[in-house]
């Protein structure tokens, strides 16, 4: 159940990439093979196209298409593989956002293609340049020019990447957020934090931000603060979320606290902050794996992230180490639009590259790709 106060006022927004029906031409014929021949017809595809072609897939995929991967990791991992990748192809088993950022930082020569054209992040279509811009006008009225910071989640467009390069600013991941954040904090400087409103304020509250000097802005209300606010803001938030982790809430900790008193939550920093407070850990997707994998055979875990990844961990450690992995939410928590690349997708990708033909490249604009890697290279630097 959504808690009522992390909803906000705003409905889905209208996802930036188009409609799957429009764009995804794959032939009938690649539905009538059986899920082995798919499978078979991918890694024989893989083969044959060699070093040219790295598969590159973010946890939250499902195993059926996450068996194909050559590297996995959380966003910053698979940017950074991305960055030394010397493939001619990377195909992208993620979403829109990722794919950008891997495109901006490949060399012109390199491709990088996402298989299902439609898999985009509801989060990262919480915000557009324009608004982002707005808001950016007003405090440079309210406090005076150069008092912020832009920081942006990797979640998000290459323009609000693009228009953090050319502000001063930077990109963060959930792994990286805190490193960043201080950066910025370090300068003497104030932080304009989108589009996760629950990644900033966790993260500000990791660091001590006093909570009195943290706001969110409305979009919906040409911000809804005061000029006196906004005077008075070390931090401010954009008001975007996640939809898959704001279905995490304070009944399902104490749900499974009872039931399994031996218990460890953790849980991804895009909940929000009553949860992140209320779990025994935090962190970004390859942070909650690796404290799972080094923790005691025989302990007992609550994951409060996307269900394919928690699945994963469970099939892998249980049979192994006796560790019970479940999901933080028993009615499930997937995320749509990673789920949407299915092995057809990938195959059809794969077999067009044996034929010549590229199929759904990312391709970001120059101008806009040269400043958003500016921001994308900053976070690197000190990463
Ligand atoms: P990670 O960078 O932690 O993998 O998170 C990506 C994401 O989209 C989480 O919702
Ligand atoms: Fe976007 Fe949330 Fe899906 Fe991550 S889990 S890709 S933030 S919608």
């Amino acid at each position: 159940m959504l808690q009522t106060s992390t909803i906000e006022k705003f409905s889905f927004p209208i996802p930036s990439v188009p409609h799957a029906s429009a764009l995804q031409n794959i032939p009938d014929s690649y539905y009538q093979l059986t899920p082995s021949e798919v499978r078979e017809r991918c890694f024989a595809a893989k083969e044959a196209l060699g070093d040219s072609v790295f598969i590159l897939a973010h946890h939250y995929q499902r195993d059926e298409t996450f068996q194909f991967n050559d590297a996995s990791g959380d966003s910053l991992n698979l940017a950074q593989v991305a960055k030394q990748q010397s493939a001619r192809y990377i195909v992208f088993c993620g979403v829109h956002f990722m794919a950008e950022s891997a495109d901006i930082l490949t060399s012109d020569e390199q491709v990088v293609i996402l298989p299902n054209i439609t898999a985009g992040c509801s989060m990262a279509d919480m915000a557009d340049v324009d608004l982002v811009e707005d808001c950016w006008d007003e405090l440079n009225r309210a406090c005076g020019e150069n008092s912020f910071i832009p920081i942006t989640y990797i979640n998000s467009a290459a323009s609000l990447k693009a228009f953090c390069g050319q502000n001063g600013g930077i990109v963060c991941t959930s792994s990286n957020s805190e490193a960043i954040l201080q950066w910025a904090l370090d300068q003497g400087k104030n932080v304009l934090f989108f589009p996760d409103q629950h990644l900033g304020r966790n993260t500000a509250n990791k660091l001590g931000v006093p909570k009195d000097n943290i706001r969110l802005w409305n979009r919906q209300e040409d911000g809804g603060l005061t000029t006196e606010e906004l005077q008075n803001t070390k931090v401010l938030l954009w008001n975007g979320y996640c939809s898959v982790h704001v279905r995490f809430n304070m009944a399902q900790i104490e749900a499974i606290r009872s039931r399994r008193p031996d218990v460890k939550v953790i849980v991804h920093p895009e909940c929000p902050e009553e949860i992140v407070d209320a779990a025994d850990f935090d962190g970004s997707t390859n942070k909650i794996i690796q404290i799972i994998e080094n923790a005691e055979p025989g302990t007992s875990w609550a994951v409060g992230t996307e269900i394919n990844m928690v699945h994963r961990l469970h099939q892998e450690l249980y049979p192994k180490e006796g560790k019970h992995i479940e999901c933080l939410n028993p009615h499930v928590c997937p995320c749509s639009t990673m789920y949407c690349t299915d092995p057809v997708n990938v195959l059809w990708i794969l077999e067009n590259l044996l034929e010549g033909r590229v199929i759904n490249q990312i391709k970001v604009p120059r101008e806009t790709a040269r400043w958003a890697k500016v921001a994308l290279d900053r976070m690197l630097e000190l990463s």
